[in-house]
């Protein structure tokens, strides 16, 4: 006999008369006299039993495991918010399958249990039926993502975990060695190096649903652990490149939201970009554009006079609601972009206030009005400093603005490519050159010019995908030139010894007939995240870290007893 014969999101009013068996937890329990109602469920929803004999469920209690009998039958009362509110079950006999403790928090969708609690126990958190939505877009996502990739004659080849550095710009984790005492392997931030040398060997299309680990500051939309589509090609220009992506966002939008994506996507400069939106992932469902002010370099005390960038953002009919107080606060945003804050003026009355004002003309004033299009109650922010802190603050603010005063339109997504990236950035400090990208992104042919002369102005073949904002997929066509590859690295510092340690096999790969190649990576965790419509990269991953890349649950890292450090030759200086 079926264990069930049914499950608790499947019983509609066609099936009234039916004996069934259901098994699931008790989500709800509510006793009308010697009537209890049962809400029952389990991964396919709930479905609302009544028990007539409360003796034989008086000690059953929220999250028992109960197999019921029963017979379907048409509710008096519907209830139109669940897929069986049409139904019940009369039941005629229950069984208890597993007790269980009381738990934490209720389980529910609606939840104000804090967020560690929930990592803490976190197989009861997943329990809530959104959570469990969250994962099944998620694995929605990658089968959607199989399918197009197969069909495509792509290859998913696995990649190690146990390896060398594969630089992606943050710290590596590190796994020592029990053979070989002194030395690490490390685990990948990406599977780059090896896909690029699955090039090498000849599969021309591969895929990996990868994990990647990096070592870097957490924030709401970044993980230690998290997983990548990972694509490589082999003999495709750029244009065929962003075919094959975009068609793969096309699919999973379609397959997993019901949403059509207008392919070919929108291509912005990483210039135009930063001028425009102060970043290279700007949110374009809302304007409120970055405008260059630097013809105002003529007034205002020496150190404005003298600043490399003066650049303004008019938020609309704002001013009167914006306190001292208020203004104060957006200035931690500027401040995180070392200005020290932002020059307001507010257009009141037909007239701009605030303290800078003083210094401008009429002529200048109204210089101001017309080119930022001031209307009453508009206020304008300036910032002034270098290009790179300017375009940053002021784009900081425009997207505190976008949610804030939702500017933004959240029926629509927003997919852009941004393009062009620069090859290297410059440490204004120390000098040193490292990569906007990474160090295998080919240099645009028409830049390659420059590589030894002035490398700040080479620019990659490379390319973000960015949907609603968010940096979703990274890609770049690769150098496959032993001696280009070679000279990347020595302009990012690095000496014969390191290139040879760290990358000698990669280079020596290189020398043996490496086909032109290219590809992608979506960031999967940031992609349901999106999907899902929550900002919190921890709800779309089923066992995630909290934001000191902790585990609350397991308690990771933890400390390892001095029998297993002795083994890898270990001593701990500094007990954390
Ligand atoms: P990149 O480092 O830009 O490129 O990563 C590709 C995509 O992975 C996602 N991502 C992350 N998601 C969550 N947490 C993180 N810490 C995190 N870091 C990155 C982003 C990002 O766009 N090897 C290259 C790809 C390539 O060139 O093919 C790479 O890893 O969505």
């Amino acid at each position: 006999m079926k264990s069930r014969t049914h499950n608790n999101g499947e019983l509609r009013l066609s099936d009234v008369g039916k004996n069934v068996t259901l098994i699931g937890w008790v989500s709800k329990k509510r006793n009308l006299g010697s009537l209890v109602f049962i809400d029952l469920r389990d991964r396919y929803g709930y479905t609302q039993i009544l028990v007539k004999d409360d003796e034989c469920i008086k000690n059953i209690k929220n999250e028992y495991i109960i197999k019921v009998d029963g017979i379907v039958s048409k509710r008096e009362n519907p209830n139109h918010n669940l897929k069986t509110g049409e139904i019940e079950i009369i039941a005629s006999k229950v069984e208890l399958i597993n007790s269980a403790k009381l738990p934490p928090f209720l389980i529910q969708d609606n939840t104000d249990a804090l967020e560690e609690t929930r990592l803490k126990y976190r197989y009861l958190d997943l329990r809530r039926p959104i959570m469990q939505k969250y994962l099944f877009l998620r694995s929605k996502i990658c089968k959607s993502a199989r399918e197009y990739l197969d069909n495509l004659d792509f290859i998913e080849v696995e990649t190690p975990i146990l390896t060398l550095s594969s630089p992606e710009g943050a710290r590596d984790y590190l796994v020592p060695s029990r053979v070989k005492k002194g030395s690490f392997y490390a685990l990948p931030q990406s599977p780059q190096l090896f896909k690029q040398l699955l090039m090498v060997a000849g599969l021309e299309r591969y895929y990996q649903i990868a994990r990647c680990f990096r070592d870097e500051d957490l924030r709401a939309d970044r993980q230690p652990d998290f997983t990548q589509i990972d694509i490589e090609t082999s003999f495709l220009d750029q244009d065929e490149i962003f075919e094959i992506l975009e068609g793969l966002i096309k699919k999973i939008f379609k397959d997993t939201i019901n949403y059509d994506v207008e392919t070919p996507l929108r291509r912005i400069p990483y210039v135009e970009a930063i001028d425009k939106y102060g970043s290279d992932k700007p949110d374009t469902r809302f304007e409120l554009y970055l405008v260059d002010l630097k013809e105002l370099n003529k007034f205002g005390p020496e150190a404005f006079q003298k600043s490399e960038s003066i650049k303004g953002i008019c938020v609309k009919n704002i001013a009167n609601s914006m306190s001292r107080k208020n203004l104060d606060n957006l200035n931690l945003i500027a401040n995180k972009f070392n200005i020290k804050s932002y020059i307001a003026l507010k257009y009141i009355n037909n007239n701009l206030e605030g303290s800078f004002v003083k210094f401008f003309d009429e002529e200048t004033k109204s210089l101001i009005i017309k080119k930022m299009n001031m209307q009453e109650n508009d206020i304008l922010f300036i910032a002034n400093g270098s290009y790179k802190n300017v375009t940053s603050s002021l784009g900081a603010l425009r997207s505190h603005f976008g949610k804030e005063l939702k500017l933004i339109d959240e029926s629509h997504h927003d997919l852009l490519w941004i393009v062009d990236f620069p090859l290297f950035q410059k440490d204004s400090e120390t000098g040193a050159y490292s990569s906007e990208h990474h160090p295998f992104t080919r240099p645009r042919d028409c830049d390659l010019k420059y590589l030894d002369t002035d490398p700040l102005k080479v620019y990659g073949s490379c390319y973000d995908m960015v949907i609603d904002g968010y940096e979703t997929l990274s890609g770049s066509l690769r150098i496959y030139d032993q001696k280009i590859q070679h000279r990347i690295f020595e302009i990012l510092g690095l000496d014969e010894k390191q290139i040879k340690d760290k990358f000698g096999y990669f280079i020596d790969a290189l020398q043996y007939g490496t086909p032109p190649h290219g590809g992608g990576a979506f960031g999967l965790d940031r992609l349901t995240m999106i999907l899902s419509n929550t900002e919190n990269i921890r709800d779309v991953i089923a066992f995630p870290k909290n934001l000191a890349a902790t585990c609350p649950m397991t308690n990771a890292p933890m400390p390892v007893d001095q029998s297993q450090l002795d083994d890898l030759g270990i001593d701990i200086k500094n007990k954390g």
